[in-house]
């Protein structure tokens, strides 16, 4: 249902204000929709993501509810009424920044201001109980799997000066580990997600791409990773749900939605097995390793994650683009590439971590295959996708790692058409199977040494990949436009455009422009994505001009005329200009 005045999907029941007395405002109704007050005149809340796609969803969400219960939301965290920040703690960089914005809000603190600091995400879970004698200007921390809890959290604190602990922490601890059941018992989170608030007014919220959980949680247990213990057991969301979330979102302006899990190709759904009382389906406990491998049993109702990508393509006709990340690279069956070959939109992308090129150091990271089978998984991939794009991660100086052990990563990244990797030097994380088993015996020397070697390695190989793009014609999601406006920019670094490509933990992409390319001034360019997910810049013609912005959001059709390491070059084809400016104009 969309809110008569501004679009927003609500539905009045539900809807409760920041001054309400009642202490917990959890979603109770699986049909809340929320609604959101655009001159809501609540407390302040300044809301800060660090890592992973996961943790952007997450914020997204508790946007959605903290505004449909009157807060509003600032860029300006110092003086912000609530301070919020959602961690990550997947490489101890990640929160060492975090810790020095909570030094940030404990000087607002120490100068009497009234504000409330709260930490959410994986440092939450991680740390627990003990940030909050270490860090005393710490009102709330709520972990990963209880944000749906968060508005009583802040609720206490706002009430109650000097509130009880158990009133301002919310962390799952082990807990959804020891479920025994299939279906996640208890699951509010649920709630969360299908409550979701998408309001075109909100500044940002006129993306046309959007996240969409499928799988919370981690089974695998990498050796080197947090993400297991921080976000608990795998847990699975029924396909009605996911392909009902699809279609709000759809309705509401979006046209690429990327699915999201840790091992997104894990994705098993047994239907019947978890159903309320109503009948309705439940998010439910993923199937072990073993039971994933064995062969569906006869009489079980089962969604793979094939047969879910097909169901999402097919029912939600009008959805342009639809990714997923991030892909596991065992387990990745050809029903999947087959499904991938069936559906046009569905996106020729595999973000499939190898980590290691070498059999004794994946083992070490109990990564569950060796590099003959990621490079067997690899084949079968181009094989059956030949345009499909490749990007990974790796890990640089695991514990152990010979110089030796890491030639056969340069050689593993050589040998496949990587369009880009994430490369990382190990960080040792407390709670990790590795922390305990391992020495850090890899100087940080070396590690820099490996990283920089990789990346020069990696820069070759995105060349290479880019390049195969020149001369053909994709089409393009544009994201933003750029102009020079004029100002000095840095002299060219030897390719005519040269870019910062953050992780995709953010996705976020920056570029930056020389001032002359070839000793020609740059235009204004509308930047994009193909299909790929690989980078493109248009130029734009003057006679665009004034309608440069509204191609934001729009497809247009490209001819790729130029490649760098990480970028693209395309002129527009002056066939769908126009075509692009009308589709906009109707949005
Ligand atoms: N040290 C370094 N990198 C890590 N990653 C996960 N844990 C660690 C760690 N302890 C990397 C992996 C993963 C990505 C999200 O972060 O490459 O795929
Ligand atoms: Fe971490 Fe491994 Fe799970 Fe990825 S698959 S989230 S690296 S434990």
């Amino acid at each position: 249902m969309r809110h008569p005045e501004h679009g927003a999907i609500y539905r009045q029941a539900g809807r409760a204000r920041w001054r309400s007395r009642t202490t917990d405002l959890r979603v109770t109704d699986a049909s809340i929709r929320y609604a959101v007050d655009p001159m809501s005149t609540g407390p302040s809340v300044y809301l800060e993501t660090f890592g992973c796609q996961m943790n952007e969803l997450d914020s997204e969400l508790v946007r959605g509810h903290l505004r449909s219960l009157g807060y509003r939301f600032t860029e300006d965290f110092t003086t912000a009424d609530v301070v919020l920040y959602n961690t990550c703690s997947v490489r101890e960089q990640a929160e060492n920044k975090a810790y020095s914005r909570l030094g940030l809000v404990g000087l607002r603190k120490k100068a009497g201001e009234q504000v409330i600091l709260g930490v959410l995400g994986c440092m939450a879970e991680r740390d627990g109980a003990d940030m909050l004698r270490r860090f005393p200007q710490v009102d709330l921390l709520c972990g990963p799997g209880e944000l749906d809890r968060l508005p009583a959290l802040i609720d206490n604190v706002r009430r109650t000066e000097g509130a009880a602990r158990e009133e301002r922490i919310a962390l799952a601890g082990n807990k959804s580990r020891r479920s025994t059941t299939l279906a996640a018992a208890d699951d509010h989170l649920e709630l969360l997600d299908l409550s979701r608030a998408f309001d075109p007014v909100e500044p940002g919220s006129d993306r046309r791409s959007a996240y969409v959980r499928i799988t919370r949680g981690c089974n695998k247990f990498c050796t080197y990773c947090v993400v297991p213990n921080t976000r608990g057991a795998e847990v699975h969301r029924p396909p009605d749900s996911i392909i009902d979330e699809c279609k709000r979102l759809v309705d509401a302006g979006v046209i690429e939605i990327t699915l999201l899990g840790q091992t997104v190709n894990h994705y098993r759904y047994t239907h019947g097995l978890a159903v309320d009382t109503d009948g309705r389906e439940q998010p439910q406990v993923g199937p072990g390793l073993a039971a994933f491998r064995a062969p569906i049993a006869a009489g079980d109702r089962v969604t793979t994650f094939a047969r879910l990508l097909e169901r999402i393509h097919n029912e939600v006709p009008d959805l342009k683009r639809l990714r997923f990340v991030t892909s596991y690279p065992r387990d990745f069956g050809d029903d999947i590439l087959d499904v991938m070959a069936a559906c046009p939109r569905i996106c020729r992308y595999i973000h499939a971590p190898a980590q290691s090129g070498s059999n004794r150091i994946l083992k070490a990271m109990n990564r569950g295959y060796t590099r003959e089978e990621y490079l067997e998984f690899i084949a079968r991939v181009t094989d059956r996708l030949p345009d499909c794009t490749i990007a990974g991660d790796i890990i640089v100086g695991f514990p152990t790692e010979t110089d030796a052990e890491f030639e056969e990563t340069v050689s593993l990244v050589r040998a496949v058409p990587f369009k880009n990797n994430f490369i990382f030097k190990y960080s040792p994380r407390p709670g990790t199977v590795a922390i305990d088993r391992f020495e850090d015996d890899v100087p940080t020397e070396i590690k820099k040494l490996r990283n920089n070697l990789l990346l020069d390695i990696q820069s070759e190989v995105s060349r290479k990949a880019h390049s195969a793009w020149v001369g053909r014609t994709v089409d393009v999601l544009i994201e933003e436009i750029r102009s020079e406006r004029g100002q000095a920019q840095p002299e060219s670094t030897g390719s005519s455009l040269s870019l910062d490509l953050a992780h995709p933990d953010s996705r976020k992409i920056e570029l930056r422009w020389n001032r002359r390319q070839g000793g020609q001034r740059v235009g204004t360019q509308a930047v994009g994505r193909t299909a790929g997910d690989l980078i493109t810049a248009i130029d734009l013609p003057e006679s665009l001009a004034n309608d440069h912005q509204s191609l934001v959001g729009s497809i247009v059709a490209v001819e790729i005329t130029e490649s760098a390491p990480l970028l693209l070059r395309a002129r527009m084809l002056s066939s769908n200009s126009k075509t692009a400016l009308a589709a906009s104009e109707s949005r």
